[in-house]
């Protein structure tokens, strides 16, 4: 960022100028705490140095405002929200994220109260562990605008597929629902007459003899709730799920992200080739409108 002609003429006017605090208060280039100016025009006192002399520090004072833009570009490349500027775009924030087969379960992070003392620790998208922000501690007071869930596949091909919900006046369970749902890659979901759509989803533990029968089906977008002929859009197996043959996986890992493929439901039990297993799922926000 150069300084520009506009900004020397506002310094000069300040330095030059010959006003009260109160005046001073007022003046453009007067913005306590602002961004790129500081403390800057604090300090100056114009009663008691010449107008000559100014001028003359006026070449090593804007070489002094440079190096300090320069290193406030280097903060705010560090850390954007604490130096929003009006030009950066309207962008989406990660706040969650959940990685198969870590043998973590996601659920819990997300329903506990507060983030971890670890966490944040990874928000790398294709990082190695799930991912909680802060932000989702204070989902409320954020003024969430959008809600995107993204799923990624990395292999054969890299995939995402997106969901996108309304944040408005959302807390950080209710935005998980139909009535939010903006867009998805399922053309009949909007409409559809879902069995389940919630980020709780359904789970459930039976014994059968001495064997116990376990499903944890979280962020679940469901159609049909039937082993034999199971049908759906989304949801994570957040323990080894292994209630219905379908949801058995070979090496007991969780959590699985299923998906469908179509741009439809898919019969998990019947259509297993059309059955998407997501690498990640992230969880990102907007806070402004666009
Ligand atoms: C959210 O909106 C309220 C009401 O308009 C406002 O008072 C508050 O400062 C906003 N919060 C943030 C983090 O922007
Ligand atoms: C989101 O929901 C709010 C509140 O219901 C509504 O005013 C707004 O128009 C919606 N935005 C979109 C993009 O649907």
């Amino acid at each position: 960022m150069a300084i520009t002609a506009q900004r020397i003429i506002l310094l000069v006017i300040c330095l030059c100028g010959h006003h009260t605090a109160a005046q001073r208060t007022t003046l453009p280039c007067y913005q306590p705490g602002s961004c790129c100016w500081g403390a800057e025009s604090s300090g100056v006192n114009a009663d008691t140095v010449g107008l000559q002399r100014r001028l003359a520090n006026l070449e090593a004072r804007q070489a002094q405002v440079e190096a300090r833009q320069a290193q406030l570009e280097v903060k705010q490349a560090e850390n954007p929200v604490s130096c929003p500027e009006p030009e950066i775009p309207c962008e989406w924030k990660l706040v969650f994220k959940i990685v198969s087969n870590v043998n973590e379960r996601s659920h819990p992070l997300w329903s506990a109260a507060d983030t971890p003392s670890d966490m944040p620790g990874d928000p790398e998208v294709a990082g190695q562990g799930h991912y909680r922000s802060r932000d989702v501690d204070v989902w409320e007071t954020l003024n969430v605008t959008q809600v995107k869930v993204s799923l990624y596949t990395f292999s054969p091909n890299m995939e995402t597929r997106d969901i996108i919900f309304n944040g408005t006046g959302s807390d950080k369970n209710s935005w998980f629902s139909k009535d939010r749902l903006v867009s998805s890659p399922w053309t009949d979901l909007k409409t559809a007459t879902t069995d389940f759509f919630s980020i709780d989803g359904d789970w459930h533990y039976a014994m059968y003899g001495s064997t116990t029968r376990i499903f944890d089906r979280r962020f679940h977008i469901a159609l049909t709730n039937n082993c034999a002929s199971e049908r759906g859009w989304l949801t994570v197996l957040d323990q080894n799920s292994n209630f219905c043959t379908w949801e058995r996986s070979e090496d007991g890992r969780y959590p699985r992200i299923v998906y469908s493929k179509l741009p439809g439901s898919v019969d998990y039990s019947q259509d297993s080739a059309n059955v998407g297993m997501a690498d990640v799922m992230a969880i990102f926000i907007k806070t402004c409108d666009n």
